[in-house]
């Protein structure tokens, strides 16, 4: 059989009207623009209206990659999503834009690996192209992160923001597609980054709002030190496992948690100025979303060339961590 790879024949993304800036947030909760914009490198982030879903800003991405790659909905295979704000805790958000896009002849399910998960739906996507078993997926982030935020929490509320990015991965011959992927896990950290309720542990109640289970959790600190260590191990295992060496990377789009954190893996991998692509000063954290948002800027700014190496690199709740190497 000739070697398949999944190759992205097409890109999208979208990002809420209501931009939220650090000045806003001053007005919210005890902070102010310069501890924001000094400790995490973001200045605003975008929030989806009351009347948008997460379905919808996935949709919204998914029609714009489907043009780029001129293919249409039934031409899909696979719709893989990965998030962690479903419209509802199920069925799943990708039956819902399978629905919404018309893509009749595709299977469709989520991904639940925080900020990795665009990475985990990427390589689990890719493997079945490789296969054989499909030909054409459509593989989506996107996130409506402001519906789990406590906006009263300052510590967690300034770094989220709201968006979708998605790829069209087609299985081609040649040397140009998914090369590697690696993803990882330690369950055991899982209360470090989470959402407590409402699920079988903490099932919905009314005592539970009152003590804000329903809110995104975090324990910055820690998790901040695991993203630095964990996003640097595996990009260095891939670059390992391709015989690279970093210089060789053309743009290195890591999951953009904040700009300390891009900073630490950046100096460790000692990445030359450029070389990793930086949006968390305008979009904030958009968890799943953010690496797919990322690619489809930089290929809108014409800055992804033919036969460049591209390598994808994220770290989340779980903990889950990962990354992709890609020839453009
Ligand atoms: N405004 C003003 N002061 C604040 C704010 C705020 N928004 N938030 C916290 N502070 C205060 C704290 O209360 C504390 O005050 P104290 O010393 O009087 O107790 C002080 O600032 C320092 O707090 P720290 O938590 O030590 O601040 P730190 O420098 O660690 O920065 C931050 C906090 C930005 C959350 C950092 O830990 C971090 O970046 N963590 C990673 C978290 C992250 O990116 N998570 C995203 C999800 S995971 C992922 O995507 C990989």
């Amino acid at each position: 059989m000739a070697d398949i790879k999944a190759r992205i024949i097409g890109t999208g993304s979208y990002l809420p009207e209501r931009i939220l800036t650090n000045f806003d947030l001053e007005q919210m909760v005890d902070t102010n623009n310069e501890w924001i914009s000094a400790r995490t490198g973001i200045n605003e982030r975008h929030i989806a209206a009351d009347s948008e879903q997460t379905s919808d800003l996935a949709v919204n991405a998914a029609r714009k990659a489907m043009d780029m790659a001129g293919v249409v909905p039934e031409e899909i295979d696979m719709v893989v999503l990965a998030t962690i704000t479903g419209d509802f805790p199920w069925p799943s958000t990708a039956c819902l834009v399978q629905d919404k896009i018309g893509a009749t002849n595709a299977s469709a399910w989520d991904v639940s690996a925080a900020c990795s998960g665009f990475v985990y739906a990427l390589a689990s996507a890719a493997k079945f192209i490789e296969t054989g078993t499909c030909k054409r997926a459509l593989v989506i982030g996107a996130e409506v992160l402001s519906r789990i935020i406590d906006w009263e929490d300052r510590n967690t509320c300034i770094l989220f923001g709201d968006g979708a990015g998605a790829v069209v991965l087609e299985g081609q011959e040649g040397e140009n597609g998914v090369l590697s992927t690696h993803l990882h896990a330690d369950g055991s950290q899982w209360e470090l980054l989470y959402q407590p309720g409402f699920g079988s542990r903490y099932p919905a109640s009314v005592s539970g709002i009152e003590e804000r289970l329903p809110f995104l959790k975090m324990a910055g600190n820690e998790v901040f030190k695991m993203a630095v260590r964990s996003m640097y191990d595996v990009a260095q295992e891939t670059l390992k496992f391709n015989n690279l060496d970093v210089t060789q990377i053309a743009k290195l789009f890591p999951h953009q948690a904040n700009r300390r954190i891009l900073d630490g893996v950046s100096k460790r991998l000692k990445l030359s100025e450029g070389q990793m692509y930086v949006n968390v000063d305008r979009c904030g954290n958009t968890s799943g979303a953010s690496i797919p948002l990322a690619l489809d800027e930089a290929n809108h700014k014409g800055l992804l060339n033919p036969g460049d190496l591209i390598l994808l690199d994220a770290f989340g709740g779980g903990f889950t961590w990962g990354a992709a190497l890609l020839r453009w």
